[in-house]
């Protein structure tokens, strides 16, 4: 017998981002639940683009719970997120309406449709070739000037952590200047690490054998 369940285990692997970090992501203008949005509209801003597989499904939903209530802390990043799917605009709006009835939240940052799957093709979250719709949760951090400064991509089995979106957002923050390098697992208030120096000289001056290469710094930021 059929049986009525997704089998995630079969779907066709997806080509994971073919952009490149350092690279401008592509722009594009496609209707979303705030009204047409044009990417390059949001220079000025960080902005967290990612992708979902599909509405009315329950870890999309879990993440979309999370992430409508942690919209402050974005904020306080100074950050945009960007939510982007094939489903019609219709049914994000319903979906949007089902998690508010079901949940209390309110999903007010912008759901794109994307139904010829020219932006999901563009960014790679699904491959070249795909007919279907099974877009990876695929989630690009884009700098002020629209350049990719980190990508994940994870199957439609498992939920992102929105506590790591913010970590990785915040640490890609407090790095982008080039001063400091964030360590495993840093969040803001932790030290930081050095960028070591490439000349002999310092390194045969350094106080160690490890120092002139691991040396920390107090995050002078908050
Ligand atoms: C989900 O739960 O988000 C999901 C389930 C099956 C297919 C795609 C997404």
């Amino acid at each position: 017998m059929m049986s009525e369940r997704f089998d995630l285990s079969a779907a066709p692997l997806p080509a994971c981002s073919p952009l490149r970090l350092g690279e401008v992501a592509p722009d594009f203008t496609a209707r979303s639940t705030r009204g047409v949005l044009t990417l390059s509209d949001l220079r000025g801003r960080w902005v967290v683009l990612f992708s979902h597989p599909a509405d009315f499904t329950p870890v999309c939903t879990s993440e979309f719970v999370a992430l409508a209530r942690a919209r402050d802390r974005f904020e306080a990043l100074g950050t945009e997120l960007v939510a982007l799917s094939v489903d019609s605009l219709f049914s994000h709006l319903a979906w949007i309406r089902a998690i508010h009835d079901r949940f209390g939240v309110a999903v007010d940052f912008p759901i794109i449709e994307d139904p010829t799957l020219e932006i999901a093709r563009a960014y790679g979250m699904i491959g070249p070739d795909a007919v279907d719709a099974s877009a990876v949760r695929s989630t690009y951090f884009l700098d002020p000037e629209g350049v990719l400064r980190a990508s994940t991509c994870y199957p439609a089995s498992a939920g992102r952590s929105v506590e790591e979106m913010l970590r990785l957002l915040a640490a890609l923050q407090r790095v982008h200047d080039g001063s400091a390098l964030a360590p495993e697992g840093w969040t803001p208030g932790d030290d930081l690490l050095r960028v070591p120096s490439q000349s002999v000289a310092d390194v045969l001056a350094a106080d160690s054998g490890t120092e002139w290469f691991y040396a920390t710094m107090p995050d002078g930021k908050r």
